[in-house]
């Protein structure tokens, strides 16, 4: 018989001294992972944690929670939320963690995956996979560091070679890491070609700590497909999430909804970014959930058109409702345009 996937997703897992009661988790996702969209994601539940933003270990040690952009947090999510960091200096990212720790979040993840040509100009994030004793340094420093659980966040590499992803994998575990999220693109890739699910498989066999399989996991079946073909032990969603907030309930916990779940879903998130941010803050990461968010419709381009040239959130809410007063059409699976 076909495993069901939501069996397979309520199974606890234990990452380091902890344990999470779901393997469905939401990847760090810069700007639009913020404090109101993951208040948004929290009211529908399903998940077994939720990542930050990327925050810079150079400003935590110092940052006010309040005024914070990045690193600011709601109490209540504390207990299933993992801040995620970025640097290059072994000291500068263990004095970040123990902030975190001293905070009471989850865990710390150490971003070694994120390309941008800004960030790797400053030799964080993917930029640190090409040297690897200066990455599994930081992942030993960090480990010194704290006691609550420590994930990292990587890709394959500057090269497609999958050994070069395992031999991260071994490193990343040898120097102290509780989990792994492993995303198989190499690290020019901005997500044009498909992810290699299958050194996920490879990366999985090397290492005796929980590995989550991450990208192009659009649909259930894809989640299912992941978890048996590769055989990981969790799945972190990135932009399906952003899309569908609710896509955590509903997989893990069989949450049913109408098409009106659309527009209420983006009103929420509106009036949750405009008690979060500034206007002009609130509109941005608004615009930038507009792209994600519109890649269900079949028209989805006149809604994105529109969410972008919108000038106040009030104006952006009209258009919201304009567009849901027709029939609705949907996609099975998202308009990957939008999705770059
Ligand atoms: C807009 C955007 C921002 C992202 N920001 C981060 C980030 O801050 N840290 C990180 O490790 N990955 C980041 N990612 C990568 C995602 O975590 C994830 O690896 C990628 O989107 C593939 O997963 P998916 O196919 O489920 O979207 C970002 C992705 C997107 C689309």
């Amino acid at each position: 018989m076909k495993p069901e996937l939501a069996d397979i997703l309520n199974q606890p897992l234990a990452v380091g001294n902890a344990s999470i009661a779901k393997r469905l988790v939401m990847a760090p996702m810069a700007f639009l992972g913020n404090i109101a969209f993951r208040e948004l994601v929290q009211q529908f539940g399903g998940y077994g944690l939720l990542f930050t933003e990327m925050c810079s270990a150079k400003r935590i040690p110092q940052e006010n929670r309040y005024r914070s952009t990045y690193f600011r947090w709601r109490d209540a999510e504390l207990s299933q939320l993992v801040c995620q960091i970025l640097g290059a200096d072994p000291l500068t990212m263990a004095l970040a963690a123990r902030r975190i720790e001293a905070e009471q979040f989850f865990g710390v993840d150490i971003n070694f995956g994120c390309s941008k040509v800004s960030i790797c100009r400053q030799n964080c994030g993917a930029a640190i996979l090409n040297t690897p004793d200066l990455a599994a340094k930081i992942v030993s420093e960090v480990r010194k560091a704290i006691s609550i659980p420590l994930f990292v966040k990587y890709r394959i590499g500057w090269q497609d070679d999958p050994r070069t992803a395992v031999d991260m994998a071994r490193r990343f575990e040898d120097a102290g890491a509780d989990a792994l999220t492993f995303h198989p693109r190499v690290a020019p890739d901005r997500r044009s070609r498909p992810a290699k699910w299958e050194y996920i498989g490879k990366v999985k066999q090397a290492v005796a700590i929980p590995v989550f399989g991450n990208g192009d996991v659009f649909d259930q079946a894809d989640c299912l497909k992941m978890l048996m073909t590769t055989g990981c032990d969790g799945v972190a969603i990135g932009r399906m999430a952003i899309a569908r907030p609710w896509l955590f309930a509903e997989w893990t916990e069989g949450y049913r909804c109408g098409s009106e779940i659309y527009l209420d879903s983006a009103l929420r998130l509106a009036g949750l970014l405009e008690a979060h941010f500034e206007a002009p803050r609130a509109l941005r990461r608004f615009k930038k959930f507009g792209f994600y968010f519109s890649a269900s419709f079949k028209f989805g381009h006149t809604l994105c058109s529109a969410i972008q040239k919108a000038e106040t959130m009030t104006e952006a809410k009209e258009f919201l409702h304009q567009f849901f007063e027709r029939p609705l059409e949907t996609v099975s699976r998202p308009n990957l345009n939008f999705f770059s």
